[in-house]
């Protein structure tokens, strides 16, 4: 029987629906959310993901503006940009678009962004905090995986999951932020990455698979069972000469082949990227509510 192809932007609509009441909310008390986004240089990948990220401030009434650079800008330039915006009182968010040129240190970039205006998530200070299990800035796709598995009616409470892949942007924190002790996590999770032996050992075994390896196609059907829930966070550019940009989006996992097997999967795109962005709104909000880190 073929899976469930569990819609990204649907989930995604609901989310915006959420928080357009609560952007109605602050903008009663006179304040209006705002996220500057940071672009240096002209890496055709970030300026899509940019625009996009504009498109949905603008759609719900956040303010935003983008600050491009040259990828030759230097380092001070940088640092000097994110301390304005960290005193910058109307601006609740901060993101500067990775990756970064190779000169620049994006440790120390993302080190000098104030943790309360960290809508990434990415600052060691909301890394600790996730880790804790205390309120912070979750990164905006592990926080989608999660939302996805919750809202799609496969909430990962006592799941085998098996997260594939273990960058600091998504494999890492989404793997921390489901062993938590917390409702929509308490999984029992497996990370599986580059030095894994027998990775198919491990999904064999799995109630839910998250592929976010960075590599096109490389969870086949035969890795998967049948019962498994799969979701593709993998967005990789591969050469289609039938397509009129050259390219199309495939998934870390292999679509055709793994529809037909399990009982849910994303789609890429329209899957997880959907929540991803819905997921940088609801920092954008929370950071211009500015009670996460209160605690009283
Ligand atoms: N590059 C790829 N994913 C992301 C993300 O979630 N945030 C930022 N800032 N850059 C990225």
């Amino acid at each position: 029987m073929a899976a469930e192809i569990i819609d990204g932007k649907k989930i995604a609509n609901q989310i915006y629906d959420e928080l357009s009441e609560k952007i109605d909310v602050l903008k009663k008390k006179n304040i209006i959310p705002k996220l500057s986004v940071v672009l240096v240089g002209d890496d055709p990948a970030s300026a899509v993901y940019v625009r996009m990220k504009g498109n949905a401030c603008q759609r719900l009434g956040i303010a935003s503006e983008t600050l491009k650079f040259d990828a030759d800008i230097n380092e001070q330039e940088l640092l000097s940009t994110i301390e304005q915006l960290n005193r910058d009182a109307s601006c609740h968010g901060i993101l500067v678009q990775m990756p970064l040129p190779g000169h620049i240190n994006e440790t120390k970039i993302i080190e000098h962004i104030l943790p309360q205006k960290d809508v990434d998530g990415f600052h060691p200070i909301n890394k600790g905090r996730l880790q804790a299990g205390l309120p912070c800035f979750v990164p905006c796709t592990p926080a989608g995986v999660q939302e996805i598995l919750i809202r799609s009616g496969y909430s990962p409470e006592g799941k085998h999951v098996v997260v594939i892949g273990r960058s600091q942007i998504v494999g890492m924190p989404l793997a921390i932020l489901l062993a938590q002790k917390q409702k929509g996590a308490n999984a029992t999770v497996t990370i599986c990455h580059s030095r894994t032996q027998n990775v198919d050992f491990f999904t064999k075994n799995a109630d839910i698979i998250i592929a976010a390896l960075g590599r096109p196609q490389a969870i086949t059907e035969d890795m998967l069972p049948t019962h498994a829930v799969v979701i593709d966070v993998g967005v990789n550019r591969v050469e289609d000469p039938q397509s009129e940009k050259g390219y199309r989006l495939v998934g870390d996992v292999d679509f055709d082949g793994a529809v037909k097997r399990v009982k849910a999967i994303t789609p890429v795109p329209g899957g997880v990227g959907p929540l991803t962005i819905a997921m940088l709104m609801k920092n954008t909000v929370l950071a211009a509510e500015n009670k996460l880190f209160k605690t009283n």
